[in-house]
Parts: structure tokens; sequence; C-alpha cells
């Protein structure tokens, strides 16, 4: 495995793969590795035959109080495990690269960033989507793989390489687990020893409305406030937001039907986790 720093070698590299007709499958991270992002590699390592992981904390999708400065990283770990898990190249690009002095441009995915995890963090979504397309343009993949657990993250840029005619394909994959049911996240580092016992919660309670919704119920309404009766019942939880929205536009649903979407945000102490349920009703 290769660690690649420069965004210029980096395109360089790219372009020999293609040129030489290999597949370039692509997973972007903000480091910190945990088993969720090793499966993404995994799953890049069966679909291409360039493997391309990217660490870059990106300080455009967090906010002026959010935890930019003090993300965790680990280096040394994540060019292990990464190598470990079928990486070819790990591309480490600075923040000065990657932002100079004078940098203006942004993209903007109207609507679907202006609710849930948008509708709590305003910029979140234009920052990410700048990266990744920043991110695809030097790595130049044909594929690129991201997590389910981010639902709402993998549906804008679905919808962004749509609308802006990206030439790539979005392959999503399942949130891996804690043994407890807690979804994985270099965040799960901020909690304290009780604030993690009492995370699976959020699991329980989205599982809690799946069991609901396969004996019958269909009230958007009444599985909330199950929901939220479950996570207010622990002492440190603080819901930011429990949403039901169809799955395509993330529009809320009053009755469930079609492509569902539950998707939640709590916060325990610093650690602000999201986890979600896609459900076809
Ligand atoms: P990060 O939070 O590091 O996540 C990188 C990728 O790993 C995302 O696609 C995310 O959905 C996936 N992932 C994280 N935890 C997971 C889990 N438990 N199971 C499955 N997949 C999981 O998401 C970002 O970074 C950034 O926003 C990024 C896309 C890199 C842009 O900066």
């Amino acid at each position: 495995m290769k660690v690649v720093t420069g965004i210029d070698q980096m395109q360089m590299v790219a372009e020999k793969a293609r040129c030489a007709g290999k597949k370039i499958g692509f997973v972007p991270t903000m480091g910190y590795l945990h088993e969720g992002h090793l499966n993404l590699i995994r799953r890049a390592r069966q679909l291409s035959q360039l493997v391309v992981v990217s660490i870059f904390v990106n300080p455009t999708q967090f906010g002026p109080q959010e935890d930019y400065q003090s993300y965790p990283g680990d280096l040394t770990r994540d060019t292990r495990l990464s190598q470990q898990a079928g990486c070819d190249i790990l591309f480490v690009p600075s923040v000065e690269e990657m932002y100079p002095k004078g940098y203006c441009s942004y993209i903007e995915v109207k609507g679907l960033t202006q609710v849930l995890c948008g509708a709590s963090r305003p910029g979140h979504f234009r920052g990410v989507a700048t990266v990744v397309t920043m991110l695809f343009n030097i790595v130049k993949p044909h594929l690129a793989v991201f997590g389910q657990k981010d639902a709402q993250q993998a549906i804008v840029i679905r919808r962004m390489i749509r609308d802006l005619k990206q030439n790539l394909e979005i392959v999503v994959v399942p949130t891996v687990r804690e043994h407890d049911g807690l979804a994985m996240s270099s965040r799960n580092e901020y909690l304290t020893p009780q604030e993690r016992a009492e995370a699976p919660v959020l699991f329980r309670a989205l599982e809690w409305a799946g069991s609901q919704i396969s004996a019958g119920e269909r009230s958007a309404k009444n599985l909330i406030q199950g929901m939220t009766r479950m996570i207010e019942a622990g002492e440190r939880a603080e819901i930011d937001y429990i949403s039901i929205v169809d799955a395509a536009q993330l529009r809320s649903l009053e009755q469930l039907d079609g492509d569902v979407l539950i998707a939640l945000a709590v916060t325990f102490g610093r650690a602000r986790l999201i986890d979600n349920l896609l459900i076809r009703v």
C-alpha cells in the first residue's frame, strides 16, 4: 500500500490506473477507522482493481461549535488497518492544499439538505458535497462506497452525482454495529462509560419501531412517541430529532407507506450520535 499526500501525485496515479483499464474503487473517510469503515474498504476491494481510501477531516462540514478541532485521529493505526482491509492507495491530503487561500467554490444540494441533520447542522452537507466532489475530481473513481449509517449523506451524494452528471456509481453498505447494537462511529470515542451504557437505546428504539411496523402500526406519530419515551427514559440522552420520512425525498410522513427512513440524532454529553432504519412498508 502507498500513502499519497500530494493532490498532483494522486491525480497522476488515478490517471495511470484508468489508462491501464483498472476500475478504481474509492472510500472517502475522516479517519480514526473502525470496522464500519473497514467493511466499506472490503466492499471496494471486491468491486474494483485499485482501491483508494482518503483520510481528510474536512473543516467545511463542521459548524463553529462542533468538534473539528478535537476530532480523533491515529494515522499509524489507520494505515495498518486500511492496508489489512485491502486498500492500495491511502490518500491523505492537507487542509492547505485542499482549501488554499482564496478558496471560494461550494456545492449546494437544495431541499434534501434542509431536513434531518441538515436542519440542526446548517452548512454541513454543503461542506460534504463540496469535499466529496473535490475528492472525486482527484481520485477519478468508477465507484465510491458509502455507509448506510449516514443515510442522508448517501442520499445527498446520489442526488448530487445525478444532478451534476458526475460519472460514477455509488454503492451503499449496511451499518456495522457493536455487539449491543450501537452503530460504530469515530465519535463513540467521546462517550463516558455511563453514556456508552445508555447509547444502545438508539438501536433498541429503532428495532422496537421496526417490530411495531411489522405488527401493522402505520402512524408516524405513535412510533415517534414510543421511541421518544424509550430514549428519554435514560438520564443522559438529549434528542435532537426523531423523524420518519420517505426514503427518496426525505419528506415527513404521517402514515407510513413505501420506502421509509426512520432517522434519529441524539446527544450524549459531547457525542452527537445518529442512527437509522430503512424499511419497506
Ligand atoms: P466518516 O464519518 O469517517 O465516514 C466515512 C464513511 O464510513 C461514510 O460513508 C460513513 O457512512 C461510513 N460509516 C461510518 N460508520 C459506519 C458504520 N458503523 N457502518 C457502516 N458505514 C459506516 O462520512 C464521512 O466520514 C464524511 O462526511 C466524508 C464522506 C468522508 C466527507 O468528508
